[in-house]
């Protein structure tokens, strides 16, 4: 059986799900868009990416394609008829399809909305966990509303793309403070020299993580300190250990930035023990 993706409104094979040339996504990117990760075909941390989808969209004055409960039953239907049970659901929503013109359509026009599906094999997933990643350095270029997740994903692309070819696992965009903001599709985290846990604070130009908010929620509720505030690629390598969060990642432990061992260069232990928490509360939760 092939990969079945969503195109307004229908099911088809992911080989013929085409959008229109002049869909406002294509051509201006104006779109946003979510990934929910998939624990046993079911959406984990699903109220936290509705309701990030939900001010995106609102930020942006596209309205919402449809009721979140309609969405979710879209959604899970999706994953059902791609038989995933381990995996990531993608979620774009295009402003729609109207002439080329840089200004909103008027009359508005109806959202375009488009859902694929994507099975991962978690042992393999785990086994790259448990080697950790390393992460390339890069100045932060992007434009000044990152907390929107727009598919205008460029300057991300780039990013990711020379710390491939560096090969490193993420790339972290470093502010002209020299603070590290965020990675390219993740969250950016460190165990202080103290112990301490330190991430980015969200009044930042950076994206609210559903992953790293619910993690807050575990780090708390684990009985271990945390403090949202900067850290730079240097307190990366003098910290104890380092990592990232997202959808994708999940909590994925960093072992060395720009060639420098973070601690030891080794996965650590606060890294691992927060994953398979984090994994723990997304499993029970999902829905
Ligand atoms: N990326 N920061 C950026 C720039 C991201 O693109 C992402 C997610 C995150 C983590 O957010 P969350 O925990 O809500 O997934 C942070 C997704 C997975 C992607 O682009 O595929």
């Amino acid at each position: 059986m092939g990969r079945i993706s969503y195109v307004n409104g229908r099911f088809v094979p992911h080989g013929e799900a085409v959008v229109h040339i002049e869909d406002r996504g294509y051509q201006l990117a104006d779109a946003v868009y979510e990934v929910w990760a998939l624990f046993d075909g079911k959406l984990a941390d699903a109220e936290g990416h509705f309701a990030r989808l939900e001010r995106s969209l609102s930020e942006l004055r596209i309205r919402m394609p449809m009721s979140r409960a309609a969405l979710t039953v879209v959604l899970k239907e999706a994953v059902r008829r791609n038989r995933v049970r381990d995996g990531l659901v993608y979620l774009q929503v295009s402003r729609g399809v109207a002439p080329r013109d840089h200004a909103f359509p008027n009359p508005e026009v109806r959202p375009a909305v488009v859902i694929t599906v994507k099975g991962l094999d978690r042992t393999v997933v785990e086994a790259k966990a448990a080697r950790g990643i390393t992460v390339v350095t890069t100045p932060e270029n992007r434009w000044g509303r990152c907390d929107i997740k727009t598919v205008g994903l460029l300057p991300n692309a780039m990013a990711k793309q020379k710390a491939r070819e560096a090969g490193a696992g993420e790339a972290w965009f470093v502010d002209e403070l020299g603070f590290v903001t965020e990675g390219a599709s993740s969250n950016a985290w460190i165990v202080g020299a103290d112990g301490r846990l330190r991430t980015r604070d969200t009044n930042a130009n950076i994206l609210r993580g559903v992953t790293r908010l619910t993690l807050l929620d575990v780090i708390r509720d684990a009985g271990l300190e945390v403090d949202e505030r900067p850290f730079t690629p240097k307190d990366a390598t003098e910290a104890q250990e380092a990592f990232i969060t997202g959808a994708g990642s999940l909590v994925l432990p960093v072992t060395a930035v720009d060639g420098q061992p973070v601690g030891k260069g080794e996965v650590g232990p606060v890294a691992m023990r927060l994953r398979r928490l984090y994994i723990e509360r997304a499993r029970a939760t999902a829905i």
